[in-house]
């Protein structure tokens, strides 16, 4: 399948606790089938970094590894899937988190005559998460994620995508958030497993393998769903 040969727009979810690749896999999916990657949480950091109300209310919370408020998450998701680049289909990346959440998105679907085209669970084991989360940077100009052991680029202190040279870490990848992060994730999203479950659209795959071998799965699945 190719974004030309795609024949629906897809609406696919990852589920996953911090460090399981949500962000690494939905930017190759981005890629190959030219859907739009929706991260809450960059959308969140960017509200951060403008200054917004949003972005000061949702600060403090992500500092200490908490989920933001229900409120302020849609309002930022509404908008964004608002804008027209997202016709083709969207790959949610940390959204939804809450069973407020997906009830909420599921409503928002509705109205734009769409629907869940799979939730797919990224499954890990928690223990690697904070290896993975704590290894990680990004480059500072076209955010391609990296990592000190799993994925460096391929020329030192130069980005394979962009040809970028800064790279940066986020605030909240420390071994002390990350622990309030998989918790927030066990207590509040974890449940939406079994949420999707009951829908029908619930896939899962084995998030502990190489990135290579998790986006061919990731792969065979989109293919599957719109045809
Ligand atoms: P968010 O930005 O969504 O962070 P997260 O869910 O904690 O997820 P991460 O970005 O940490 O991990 P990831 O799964 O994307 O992993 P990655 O691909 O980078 O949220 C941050 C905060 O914002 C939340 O704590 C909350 O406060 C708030 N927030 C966001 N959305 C919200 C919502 N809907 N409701 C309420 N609050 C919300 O991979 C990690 C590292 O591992 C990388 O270095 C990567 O290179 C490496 N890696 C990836 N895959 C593999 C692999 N298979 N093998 C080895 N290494 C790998």
């Amino acid at each position: 399948m190719t974004p030309e040969t795609m024949t629906k727009a897809a609406v696919l979810i990852l589920l996953g606790p911090p460090g399981a690749g949500k962000g690494t896999q939905a930017r190759m999916l981005e890629e190959r089938y030219g859907l739009v990657q929706l991260s809450t949480g960059d959308l969140l950091r960017a509200a951060v970094a403008a200054g917004t109300d949003a972005g000061r209310a949702a600060k403090s919370v992500m500092e200490a590894g908490g989920l933001v408020s229900d409120e302020i998450v849609l309002a930022i998701l509404k908008d964004r899937m608002a804008e027209p680049d997202t016709a083709k289909g969207v790959i949610l990346d940390g959204f939804p988190r809450t069973p407020g959440q997906a009830e909420a998105l599921d409503a928002l679907l509705a109205e734009q005559g769409l629907k869940i085209s799979a939730a797919v669970s990224m499954e890990v084991d928690d223990a690697a998460m904070v290896t993975r989360v704590s290894g990680r940077y990004t480059c500072a100009d076209c955010g391609e994620g990296y990592h000190d052991s799993f994925k460096q680029p391929a020329v030192d202190g130069c980005c394979d995508k962009c040809g970028g040279k800064a790279f940066k870490r986020r605030a909240d990848d420390n071994a002390e958030t990350v622990g309030a992060r998989l918790t927030a994730y066990h207590a509040s999203t974890a449940p939406l497993i079994a949420y999707y479950g009951q829908r029908g659209v619930l896939r899962k795959v084995d998030g502990m393998g190489a990135i290579d071998s998790i986006a061919a799965d990731l792969g065979r699945i989109v293919d599957e769903v719109t045809a």
